[in-house]
């Protein structure tokens, strides 16, 4: 049997609804019920995700002293109307692959507002991002440096680099789960700290890259600040380096990781982390640069919801009652619960009533990873729920496995559909992969 830590925790759902869904939660029924769309389906609120990226926006600027940027960490939601959304609204891009890069500036997002993370950039896409002329591709190795550096050559262009750095923080320290800890020493990102020097010694003397930026990621879902201060306090050091040999540094980006509430408690907003690290700049003698940050998950996760059909109940008497609620989304729908055992809050959207008893939500997928955890759900229980905090990391890491068609995507704002996906029909999935012949 999977073990679901978080599970512990009282199962505080069906009485207690954030209020941040308040755009979203009067419409989930209809929509469910509404033969164009049904369930499984993503719904956004795309008027939260905007408030969100003004309240980020609002820490980051100062009176004076250069413009810092928010990176939106695309691969966290990258459909076109969130971005768009966030674009307006002043945000540039942090991409991890050409079609991210593409999408970004199909988005309306200024190429100088992109920067380019990944460990394995192939030359096409370095092609792509120095045609572009984006504001900094994030080199994680000194063997990037060189291929970055030959592929400018070869265009004729000056490419603007910055050097991601492992700020090899202790993993332990951090707090999050092990898969999305990224800024120490056993992690495959970034430059770590004893290569720092070759490689600034290396980017210094390259003609055809500059040196503009520094940068470092320490991991994701950050309940806590001072982890990310910690390692934004390594890369100033490095920053400062960087300027001693004679960089032209323009920026430091201390990376994404804001964590946000999944229901066991976040004490700490965007802003805090961005107050924090702006004050142990100013410390380091670094004011005069400017600040990037590359939040994904904190401007869309808990502006999403996904929003599922109940198919059946199952009851099991082995030792101890079990009741199962059998929904129709799944893993493949949402990887989270069973990549990071993570614990999403499920509500009752429509129908159930009683007292509210534990039910183990699972999904129609074949592993038993496919598990969503036990929630407190009326004893009668609802015909359709919500899982929440879904806005982050669910659609963009949806799949096909068990030929399930991808789920529906929903786009809200002034609680008005103003976008929507389409199902691919059931027999899509089987026609397009039988229609693979051999010769
Ligand atoms: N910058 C870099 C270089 C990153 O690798 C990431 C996330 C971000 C920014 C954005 O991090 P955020 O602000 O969203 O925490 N699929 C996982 C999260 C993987 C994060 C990977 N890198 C999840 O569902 O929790």
């Amino acid at each position: 049997m999977p073990k679901w830590p978080g599970n512990e925790a009282p199962n505080a759902v069906t009485s207690e609804t954030p209020s941040k869904l308040s755009g979203i939660l009067p419409s989930l029924a209809a929509l469910a019920t509404d033969s164009s769309i049904g369930t499984p389906t993503y719904v956004y609120d795309l008027d939260a995700i905007a408030a969100e990226a003004r309240e980020l926006l609002r820490a980051m600027s100062v009176p004076a002293g250069p413009r810092g940027l928010v990176a939106y960490a695309v691969k966290a939601n990258a459909a076109g109307p969130i971005v768009r959304t966030l674009a307006r609204e002043g945000c540039g891009a942090d991409v991890v692959s050409g079609a991210e890069l593409l999408l970004a500036l199909a988005c309306g997002i200024s190429p100088l507002h992109v920067v380019y993370s990944g460990v394995a950039k192939t030359d096409d896409e370095l092609d792509l991002a120095i045609a572009r002329g984006i504001g900094a591709i994030q080199a994680e190795s000194l063997e990037e440096l060189d291929r970055v550096d030959a592929r400018a050559r070869v265009a004729g262009k000056t490419a603007r680099v910055s050097i991601r750095v492992n700020p090899q923080v202790d993993a332990s320290d951090i707090g999050t789960h092990a898969h999305i800890t990224t800024g120490h020493d056993e992690a495959k990102f970034g430059v770590p700290l004893g290569d720092v020097e070759p490689a600034l010694t290396r980017v210094t003397s390259l003609s055809s890259t500059s040196l503009v930026g520094v940068a470092c990621h320490v991991g994701s879902q950050l309940t806590r600040v001072e982890p990310y201060v910690q390692s934004a306090r390594v890369l100033f050091g490095v920053a400062a380096r960087a300027r001693a040999a004679g960089a032209p540094l323009e920026f430091v980006d201390t990376g994404g990781g804001f964590g946000i509430d999944y229901g066991a408690g976040c004490p700490v907003r965007p802003a805090d982390f961005v107050g924090a690290t702006r004050e142990a700049m100013r410390e380091a003698g670094l004011g005069g640069l400017a600040l990037h940050v590359e939040p994904g998950r904190a401007l869309v996760a808990a502006h999403g919801v996904l929003l599922a059909r109940v198919i059946q109940v199952k009851e099991t008497r082995v030792g101890a009652e079990r009741r199962w609620l059998m929904i129709d989304a799944g893993m493949n729908d949402l990887l989270r619960p069973a990549l990071y055992q993570a614990r999403h809050r499920i509500v009752a959207i429509s129908g159930g009533e009683g007292e509210a008893v534990p039910w183990r939500v699972v999904g129609p997928v074949c592993e038993s990873s496919c598990d969503f955890g036990e929630h407190a759900l009326p004893v009668r229980p609802p015909a359709l729920v919500a899982i929440l905090d879904s806005g982050a990391y669910g659609f963009t890491m949806a799949s096909q496995y068990n030929g399930r068609a991808l789920p529906v995507e929903v786009f809200l704002r002034g609680g008005r559909v103003v976008a929507k996906t389409q199902r691919a029909p059931r027999d899509a999935w089987a026609e397009e992969r039988a229609s693979i012949r051999e010769a």
